[in-house]
C-alpha cells in the first residue's frame, strides 16, 4: 500500500462533474452540437489551404495574437486592445473565471449567477475552479426572470455574470429591456453577454457593450463553419483583456487558427453571410415542418437551432432517434420542464428531412 490517493488530491468539486467524451462518431446523423452544416464553397476552402500552405509550422505563433486581434477589432469597429481571441469561447470563459472571481461583499466566496437552461460550459468551468455558482430559472416563455436575478444579486453580489443572447439550448434572445434592468442592478459585476449564435440572429448588444463599462461580448467561429478550428473572442474594455492577457497561456491560439480566423473576419465575410443565410431559410423550412406535428411546440428561434417542446417524454424520442442513428440533445437527465424538451440543430437539408420524417413517426 502506498498510501497515494488521487481522490485525496483532486478538487472536492470534481466528484459532481463527469469529463465531456461524448460517443459522436456512432450517429450518421449529427444534430446536437449546433456547428454549421458543411456548406463552404470550394474557393473558400481553397483558399484556406493555400493560407495554410504558407507554412512556417517550426515557429510558435504569434503570442500577441497583433494580426488576429487588428482583422476583428476592424471589422467591429474597435480598438485591438479590447479584443481577446482565445481556444473558442470555451477559453475565454475560463480565462474570465480564472481572473475575476474575488468576493464582492457583502459575499463571502467567489460567485457567478447565470440563468437556467442555459449553456453548461458556465457552471461547469466555475465549478472546477470551486466557484459558487448560482443559477436562476428563466420564466415561462425561457426569458429572463428579472425579479429573481435581481433577488439572487443582492443575496450575493456576483462577479460575473454570463447571459447567453441568443440563449443555448431555448434558441430565443434576452429582452432588451429586461437584460439591461439586470445590468443596471449589478453595477459592480462583469456581465458576459454570450453572443455564440449572434450570425442567427436579428439583433446584438452591442450597444450595451458601449454603454456600459461592466458589459463584454463574447463571440465565436464555431457556428458558422470554422468549428474544427477553434477560435472564441471577447470584445471588452482594455482594462478587462489586458487582466486576461496576463492570465492567458503565451502561445493559446495555434497558428493554423490564427491564420484561419483572420480570413473568416475579412474576406470571408461574405462566405459566412451565405452560409449563414441559408441556414436561417432552412430553420424556417424545418421550423414549419415540425411545427405541422401535433406533439411539438417550437420556441420562435434566433439561433442555427430548434428548441422543440414534446408531448411525449423527450427522454422517449431521443432514444428513438438514436435508433434511427439520428443524434440530437436532450435535457431529461435534468427533469422538470426539460424532460419534454429537445434541442435540434439545423443541418443540410437531407438531415434535416430524415429528422422531420422521423418525427413525423415518433410523436
Ligand atoms: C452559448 C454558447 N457559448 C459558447 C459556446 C462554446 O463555443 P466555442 O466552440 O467557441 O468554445 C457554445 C457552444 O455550444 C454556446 O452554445
Amino acid at each position: 500500500m502506498s498510501g497515494f490517493s488521487i481522490d485525496a488530491l483532486s478538487r472536492p468539486e470534481l466528484a459532481e462533474l463527469s469529463a465531456y467524451l461524448p460517443d459522436l462518431h456512432r450517429y450518421r446523423v449529427r444534430l446536437d452540437a449546433n456547428e454549421a452544416p458543411p456548406l463552404m464553397s470550394d474557393a473558400a476552402k481553397a483558399r484556406i489551404a493555400a493560407v495554410l500552405a504558407e507554412g512556417a509550422w517550426e515557429r510558435y505563433p504569434d503570442p500577441s495574437l497583433a494580426a488576429l486581434r487588428a482583422a476583428i477589432a476592424q471589422s467591429l469597429g474597435v480598438s485591438p486592445a479590447e479584443v481577446l481571441p482565445g481556444v473558442g469561447s470555451d477559453e475565454v470563459i475560463s480565462l474570465l473565471l480564472t481572473a475575476f472571481v474575488r468576493p464582492l461583499p457583502p459575499a463571502d466566496q467567489p460567485t457567478v449567477l447565470t440563468t437556467t437552461p442555459s449553456f453548461v460550459m458556465y457552471r461547469m468551468s466555475a465549478r472546477c475552479r470551486g466557484l459558487r455558482v448560482l443559477e436562476v430559472p428563466l420564466d415561462a416563455s425561457w426569458d429572463l426572470s428579472v425579479n429573481a436575478l435581481k433577488s439572487a444579486i443582492q443575496m450575493a453580489p456576483p462577479s460575473i455574470v454570463f447571459i447567453a443572447s441568443p440563449n443555448n439550448p431555448t434558441g430565443n434572445l434576452a429582452s432588451q429591456d429586461r437584460l439591461e434592468e439586470v445590468i443596471a442592478a449589478a453595477p459592480r459585476s462583469l456581465f458576459v453577454v454570450d453572443e455564440a449564435y449572434i450570425a442567427y440572429s436579428d439583433r446584438d448588444q452591442l450597444d450595451l457593450y458601449r454603454r456600459y463599462e461592466n458589459v463584454c461580448i463574447l463571440r465565436t467561429l464555431s457556428k458558422v463553419g470554422f468549428a474544427a478550428f477553434r477560435l472564441g473572442f471577447l470584445l471588452a474594455r482594455a482594462n478587462v483583456v489586458a487582466e486576461l492577457d496576463k492570465v492567458r497561456l503565451p502561445y493559446n491560439v495555434p497558428a493554423p487558427t490564427q491564420r484561419v480566423a483572420e480570413l473568416a473576419f475579412t474576406e470571408l465575410v461574405p462566405e459566412i453571410e451565405r452560409i449563414t443565410g441559408e441556414v436561417v431559410k432552412e430553420r424556417g423550412r424545418v421550423a414549419a415542418r415540425l411545427g405541422e406535428l401535433k406533439g411539438l411546440q417550437i420556441t420562435p428561434s434566433q439561433a442555427n437551432f430548434l428548441w422543440l417542446r414534446t408531448e411525449r417524454p423527450a427522454m422517449e424520442l431521443y432514444e428513438a432517434l438514436k435508433e434511427r442513428s439520428i443524434l440530437v440533445r436532450s435535457f431529461h437527465a435534468r427533469g422538470g420542464r426539460l424532460s419534454h424538451q429537445l434541442r435540434v440543430t439545423i443541418g443540410t437539408p437531407a438531415e434535416n428531412d430524415e429528422l422531420c420524417a422521423a418525427l413525423a413517426e415518433l410523436t
